[in-house]
């Protein structure tokens, strides 16, 4: 069953039903001022950081699901009838209702007893700002005496203290009102110097912004006394609860339609400049002035819309595919591609299911991150390599996360988790692949933000590499610290206290357990470093690097093999863990994805063994599950991962973040069948009809879909912000497309579907366009290349002259 539609020549999602089984949210703004907003107008708005920047309130976990938001009211005068045109929250049966979510706005329109309203949201480029421009049409045949009540609820700043220091919060609330516009202003006379304000285009008969006011002694937001009664209370905020509503009159001929500009904003002011008069204690709004006799104008609104699309076009356009699959275009063209941009600015900070206040950006996280959107703003993603490097300890271990708005490292979680310095070396190889920026090797960077111990970038990767050399366990693994990616495999915490966490609770000295995963993450970056030595010059230490590589593959193949499949880490007390021996927990998905990703066992059949297991085993027809059997009990040793139920996240959920580990592993082996079919079982897109079971979002990814332990099998949690994102999008475009970057050059070596005729693409390159065509002319993935109608030995195209503006490339299939 579906809620809705794709139309991808506007590259929006329309939904048509506003009841969807979660709330269907998409992302506005995407330098500075984000927001997000579902398909009934509920969210929130925050600058740069969700946590201390919170600029509206949001109540998660509500009843229903999602409340709070950039809600309209609209009132038939003349009848006292009152509505929402985004449905909630009156929640009457509209007509004619739709949401348009695309790159960076959303479009909500309803019709009710004649009266059509749509508005659009969006976040114009370079300003902190948002917009809704609502359209008002009378399509009765008499005239209509209509009011809008706009209603925002404000948060004071700092979301976790938001909702929990109540004692305080109730009587710190400010606003100042002035010619009709809101300015809140909570703790601005003391240490903030930031405020946000709150305008609209028309001319307003009247406001409201204490929240008790506007609502009424227990009334809730489905029935605002105001907007009952049909006049605005004027009131002042006072503590309490802060809230924004403006009360516009319209009458409307029969046809006439009416536009209002509603715009929010956020504004910081020197501290020198604060006040106006500066020995009162009244806001300086000069600067929020201009920007909204700037904004407050129908057609400055379009205009800022249509570059907002132009700049999406653009980015999009950077990497464009026609084959033979709806699904594969689709998400490749559009909906992947602009979740990898919310990705890289949310990191996992601010969802439905993020609340924007416990997670910084990860370490781990936003290094995968980057394989998704390295292409689409280079620049951007050097400054996100520096930050985290320069979050990096010098031992070569890191910090879990950082708050963006500090830039340090959080104390609360620290480090300890060690895969975490192997991702830096993978982001960095990824960004030099793409760029050809070679020079961000030698950018001074700090370890632990610490002036004075700034070091070359390339002194951060080789202490990435040394910190698992210095830290291996009984069979020469790697020791796995409090976590790997697995974040819920903690094998030296052994907590059997409530309330403790799994993440930052250590009982064991961690000299014992190990991690295969780690291992094989050792190697593939490993092997990236040494490529990176050697083309610095140093082929001394190129070779030490693979020396080690070769080294760790070896004890991998003696001690991480189980005779059909890879193990997955060997415990506090030595014993294993994801082997047949196990109890439960036999076979794990993270080492068949990565240690045939990369390369290990392909020669001598390991690798074809452990995929083969892995579909045996681990394959469902909603995508591969992270481990059989699922735990069905709480081990201590194990940590975390036993504490889910069974088949949800780590306990044997499809866990989608690794699935494209998996495809990978299977393109390296050459089998595009099955590398295709795995991307299809989790592309949302490919289970839009089965919506009703996947419940999220079908045009962005999910972090996990319920495995087959669970009694929801098929379902969707944890929709957009996800590792899945980035690894999807590098597994399809450069593994199954197989247009991969390299150090020196585009390579060319898909390995598609037997039943691919072959496909187009369109894939801007350092600056040059490249053309490419490929054509199966047998079944296999041997691949011929011309290059400009010249036949070039190998798949990889040269980099043509500086200036080049296209190149054509036609790959032949045999
Ligand atoms: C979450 C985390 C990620 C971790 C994964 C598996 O997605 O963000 O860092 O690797 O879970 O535990
Ligand atoms: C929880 C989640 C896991 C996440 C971790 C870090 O353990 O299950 O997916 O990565 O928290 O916050």
């Amino acid at each position: 069953m579906k809620y809705g539609y794709f139309d991808d020549p506007l590259r929006e999602y329309v939904i048509t039903r506003p009841d969807t089984p979660l709330p269907w949210i998409n992302y506005l703004g995407c330098q500075a001022y984000f927001g997000i907003i579902s398909n009934t107008a509920g969210g929130y708005s925050f600058y740069r950081d969700a946590r201390l920047r919170r600029i509206t309130r949001y109540r998660y976990n509500n009843a229903p699901y999602d409340f709070g938001g950039r809600y309209l009211y609209l009132r038939d005068d003349a009848s006292g009838e009152f509505w929402s045109p985004s449905w909630q929250p009156t929640r009457r049966s509209l007509e004619d209702y739709t949401c348009r979510h695309g790159m960076g706005y959303t479009i909500i329109r309803s019709k009710y007893q004649g009266i059509e309203a749509s508005t659009r949201y969006f976040v114009p480029l370079d300003e902190n700002l948002e917009i809704w421009q609502t359209t008002v049409t009378n399509h009765r045949s008499q005239a209509a005496e209509l009011s809008v009540f706009s209603l925002i609820e404000f948060c004071l700043w700092d979301a976790q203290d938001d909702s929990t220091n109540f004692q305080r919060n109730f009587s710190i609330g400010e606003v100042e009102i002035e010619d009709g516009v809101i300015y809140h202003k909570t703790e601005y006379r003391e240490r903030r110097d930031h405020f946000a304000f709150f305008a609209c285009s028309e001319k307003t008969t009247g406001f409201d912004t204490q929240r008790d006011a506007f609502l009424g002694p227990y009334h809730g937001w489905e029935n605002p006394a105001v907007v009952e009664c049909g006049h605005s209370g004027n009131s002042v905020a006072h503590g309490w609860a802060p809230i924004g509503s403006h009360h516009v009159k319209l009458s409307l001929k029969p046809g006439e339609s009416r536009q209002i500009v509603f715009v929010l904003g956020y504004q910081e002011n020197a501290r020198d400049q604060k006040f106006d008069p500066p020995d009162s204690q009244t806001l300086n709004k000069k600067a929020a002035k201009a920007v909204l006799t700037k904004y407050l104008v129908p057609c400055v609104a379009d205009t800022s819309f249509e570059k907002l699309r132009r700049y999406w076009d653009e980015l999009l356009g950077l990497c464009q595919v026609d084959t033979p699959d709806v699904h594969t275009n689709r998400m490749v063209n559009i909906w992947n591609a602009y979740q990898c941009m919310a990705t890289f600015n949310m990191s996992r900070s601010a969802s439905f299911f993020e609340s924007g206040i416990g997670r910084g950006l990860g370490f781990r996280d936003s290094n995968q991150d980057l394989l998704g959107f390295v292409h689409m703003v280079p620049s951007r993603a050097r400054e996100r390599i520096v930050d985290l490097a320069a979050t990096q300890l010098p031992t070569g271990g890191a910090y879990h996360q950082y708050q963006p708005l500090t830039k340090q490292g959080n104390n609360d979680i620290g480090s300890g988790f060690n895969d975490d310095p192997h991702w830096l070396i993978l982001g960095v190889s990824a960004y030099i692949k793409e760029t050809g920026d070679w020079s961000i090797l030698d950018e001074s960077v700090p370890f632990d933000n610490a002036p004075g111990s700034e070091k070359p970038l390339y002194e951060h990767l080789r202490r990435s590499f040394r910190y698992t050399l210095d830290r291996l366990g009984p069979h020469g693994l790697p020791l796995i610290g409090r976590a790997d990616w697995n974040d819920c495999l903690n094998l030296n915490c052994f907590s059997d206290s409530p309330g403790q966490s799994f993440q930052t609770t250590t009982n064991k000295d961690g000299k014992v357990a190990e991690s295969i995963f780690i291992a094989a993450l050792f190697v593939h970056a490993g092997r990236e470093l040494a490529k990176i030595a050697s083309h610095r010059g140093l082929p001394a230490e190129c070779a030490s690097y693979l020396a080690e590589v070769s080294k760790m593959e070896a004890t991998i193949r003696k001690h991480g093999w189980d005779g059909e499949w890879f193990l997955r880490a060997y415990d506090d007390f030595g014993r294993k863990v994801g082997s047949k021996e196990c109890a439960e927990g036999k076979i794990f998905i993270e080492t068949q994805g990565f240690c045939t990703l990369a390369g290990i066992g392909l020669e001598d059949g390991m690798a074809a063994k452990a995929l083969e297991a892995t579909s045996r085993l681990l394959a469902t027809e909603h995508g591969i599950v992270l481990q059989q059997p699922a735990y069905s009990k709480y081990y201590l040793e194990l940590g975390e991962i036993s504490s889910y139920p069974p088949g949800y996240k780590e306990n044997a959920g499809i866990f989608c973040h690794n699935n494209p580990w998996v495809i990978i592993g299977e393109t390296r082996v050459g089998n595009g069948d099955a590398a295709h079919d795995y991307y299809t079982r989790i592309n949302p897109s490919a289970r839009e009809e089965i919506s009703e079971v996947h419940r999220c979002e079908p045009y962005v990814y999910a972090q996990m879909i319920a495995g087959r332990d669970a009694p929801t099998h098929g379902e969707a949690k944890n929709s957009w912000l996800t590792g899945t994102a980035a690894w999807n999008y590098f597994a399809i475009t450069q593994w199954i497309l197989g247009i991969r970057t390299d150090f020196d050059g585009l390579r060319i070596a898909p390995v598609i579907p037997g039943g691919w005729s072959g496909f187009k693409a369109t894939r801007k390159f350092r600056s040059t366009i490249y053309q490419i065509e490929v054509q199966r002319a047998g079944s296999g993935n041997q691949v011929s290349l011309e290059v400009d109608g010249k036949p070039v030995h190998g798949n990889l195209v040269p980099l043509p002259p500086p200036e080049t503006k296209t190149v054509a490339v036609k790959a032949t299939l045999r």
